[in-house]
């Protein structure tokens, strides 16, 4: 089938469209003439009976049936002629799906590229008090991000991380959460199951769990901590941009603050994943994210 010529398939597809195109014709006209005839309505006795006096042939199709057929049939010679359809044969009027949509894009550009010139030479703060170029951020969000971070922004526990709580694992700069948009993030928390005894485990994680209350010198969980969590987490939980390591004493959890939730997060490791959409999203819609995600309405929506 592989070394077929490439038209050989389309030639044989426009042979069976046309042959059975002609037969629908021949079959629609036959039964018009049929019904045209003299000796319509009359029962011969010859007919097959289907049930006691239902005979075959014995009631002619009605004209607008064979109107309505005529009229479909004209529609499709023409629609063949004018469109893509047979075959591979592109139509007079070289009509294809992908210049459709090339030509709305271009509509699209040519409408959108005042507003958009004018807002491209904006930095972010203007940007974030231009309500109308944030009604523009908040559609990208629930295109592009609320399925994953909620319409709202807040996330969801255990999976997406709240976007309006003002704390940022990968950094709140412009530039920070401009990379994490464009370049997508991968968290890599190691798993400490094959590492720590259980008891360490449980310590590391009662003591994390009571860092955001300021964990006492003597915690048994402290020297744990040290040891293993803080070149990533720092010294005293604070967290660190660079790697995507979460502040550990504050009251922000993804996967959840009881001493439980963390020693399953410590146990298993955690490996979030944010997307990279520098290749879906263009400059001007990145910046517009930005601005609408460090714009001070989010601020104020982030008060307790
Ligand atoms: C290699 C760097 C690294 C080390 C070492 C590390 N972590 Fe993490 N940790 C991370 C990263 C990155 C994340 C974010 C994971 C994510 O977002 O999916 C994280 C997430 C966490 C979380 C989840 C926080 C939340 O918001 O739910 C806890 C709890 C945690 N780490 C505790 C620890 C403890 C305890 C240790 C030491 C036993 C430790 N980590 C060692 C990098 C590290
Ligand atoms: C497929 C799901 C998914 C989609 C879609 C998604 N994200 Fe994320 N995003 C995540 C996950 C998971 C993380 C957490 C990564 C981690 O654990 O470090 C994240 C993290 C982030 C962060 C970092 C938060 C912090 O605390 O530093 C920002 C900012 C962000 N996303 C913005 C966006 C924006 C803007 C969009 C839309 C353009 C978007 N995300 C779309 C899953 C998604």
């Amino acid at each position: 089938m592989a070394d077929m010529p490439a038209d050989f398939w389309s030639g044989w597809i426009i042979l069976l469209s046309v042959v059975s195109f002609s037969g629908l014709v021949w079959l629609v006209l036959s039964v018009y003439f049929r019904r045209a005839g003299p000796e319509r309505g009359q029962v011969t006795g010859e007919d097959p009976v289907w049930d006691e006096n239902l005979h075959e042939g014995d009631n002619p199709a009605p004209f607008w049936w064979f109107w309505l057929l005529l009229a479909a049939m004209v529609f499709s010679v023409l629609y063949l002629m004018f469109y893509p359809g047979l075959g591979s044969y592109a139509g007079a009027l070289k009509w294809s799906q992908g210049g459709q949509f090339a030509e709305h894009q271009r509509h699209f550009r040519d409408e959108f590229a005042a507003p958009r010139a004018a807002l491209a030479g904006q930095d972010g703060a203007t940007l974030a008090a231009n309500p109308a170029a944030m009604a523009v951020a908040a559609k990208l969000f629930q295109e592009h991000c609320a399925a994953c971070h909620g319409g709202d922004a807040r996330g969801r526990a255990g999976l997406f991380p709240d976007l309006r709580d003002g704390d940022w694992q990968w950094g709140g700069s412009a530039e920070q959460i401009e990379q994490t948009i464009r370049q997508g993030r991968n968290a890599v928390m190691p798993g400490w199951q094959p590492v720590l005894a259980e008891p360490e485990l449980r310590a590391v994680a009662d003591f994390v769990a009571t860092l955001p209350a300021g964990a006492g010198a003597e915690h048994p969980g402290r020297a744990t901590f040290a040891q293993y969590c803080a070149a990533c987490h720092g010294p005293s939980g604070d967290g660190n941009p660079l790697l995507g390591a979460p502040r550990l004493n504050d009251a922000i959890w993804l996967y959840g603050g009881t001493p439980e939730a963390i020693a399953a997060t410590v146990a298993g490791g955690r490996n979030g994943r944010m997307p990279a959409f520098g290749a879906r999203l263009d400059d001007l819609q990145i910046r517009l994210l930005v601005a609408w995600l460090t714009a001070p309405r989010q601020a104020a929506a982030r008060a307790p």
